[in-house]
């Protein structure tokens, strides 16, 4: 098989999977969720993933009834399954079925988890020589007081109506700002200026979600002596750095050539370009550090 999907340890293939239409992920957005990407059968950092899975289950008090250990096990049991070498993994977790109710603490309510095998959606290559075009959203990133972007839910409705105003303007990808006027994520990414050759990002308390390739970017700068800082951003600041570029699991270090029509001084500019062939780098020791631990 190649691509396929997992429901609660059944494998199928992705055109039989079914779950009820009373699972509280379809109802209301109610579960978590976590996407790796693996390269030649090992998932990049799939450690930080499930603790960041494990995270946003205790801050929404979502039982998942199976540890880390146990997760990864699963994940890679599944993934037996499936040919892709480099692959596309989505884990779900949902509150599971109940009434039509949004009460959470319902006593019938066991969560359903489902893991997808794809393969690795098309990333046009030229992104990364050619930079991608932003377009700043109206709407706001959500407060953390609100819902704290670090609870990776399948709520995603904030960053769909984001994305959706960006694409109809002809813009790649949306930006969004809090309510101060300050840089906070994207849709699926964190951001990064190169200010005088320093990489500045919105800080962990920031209302982003604190993305597993900016934890390794950051151990990167610091073993590379690259100045690493954080602190909240302005946009008529980002507009105007040297360089900026986003990172993610899936798309790695994307570089930006313009933000709301005004381009981007250097697109790639020379640290992104190094912080790309870095973090490639990681990568290809962390995938050969477990070869044969997880075959
Ligand atoms: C809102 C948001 N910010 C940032 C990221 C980047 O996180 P990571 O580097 O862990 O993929 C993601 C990834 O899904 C995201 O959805």
């Amino acid at each position: 098989m190649l691509e396929l999907v997992s429901i609660n340890g059944n494998v199928t293939p992705p055109e039989k999977a079914q779950i009820s239409v009373f699972d509280r992920g379809f109802l209301y957005g109610d579960g978590i969720y976590e996407v790796a990407r693996s390269y030649n059968r090992i998932f990049f950092g799939l450690e930080d993933h499930i603790d960041r899975l494990l995270n946003s289950a205790q801050r929404i008090q979502l039982e998942i009834g199976m540890s880390k250990d146990e997760l990864i096990s699963e994940i890679y049991r599944i993934y037996k399954h499936s040919e892709i070498n480099d692959a596309y993994m989505r884990i779900v977790i949902t509150r599971g079925e109940g009434r039509i109710n949004l009460d959470p603490t319902q006593t019938e309510l066991s969560s359903n988890v489902v893991i997808f095998i794809q393969k690795l959606p098309k990333i046009d290559p030229k992104i990364y020589d050619r930079g991608i075009s932003l377009l700043t959203a109206s709407v706001f990133r959500n407060p953390k007081k609100s819902l704290d972007p670090n609870i990776k839910s399948g709520n995603y409705l904030n960053n769909i109506m984001a994305l959706g105003e960006a694409k109809k303007k002809g813009a790649d990808d949306a930006l969004m700002t809090n309510r101060e006027g300050e840089v906070t994520e994207g849709t699926t990414w964190n951001i990064y200026a190169v200010i005088n050759g320093e990489i500045v990002t919105p800080p962990d308390d920031a209302d982003i979600l604190r993305g597993i390739t900016r934890k390794t970017l950051r151990e990167l700068c610091a073993n590379n002596k690259l100045k690493w800082i954080e602190r909240p951003i302005k946009l008529a600041e980002l507009v105007k750095a040297d360089e900026v570029f986003t990172t993610g699991s899936v798309k790695e270090v994307v570089p930006v050539s313009q933000i709301d029509g005004q381009k981007i001084k250097n697109c790639p500019g020379a640290i992104t370009k190094l912080l790309q062939k870095l973090y490639k780098g990681y990568i290809d020791d962390y995938c050969s550090a477990r070869i044969g631990k997880y075959s």
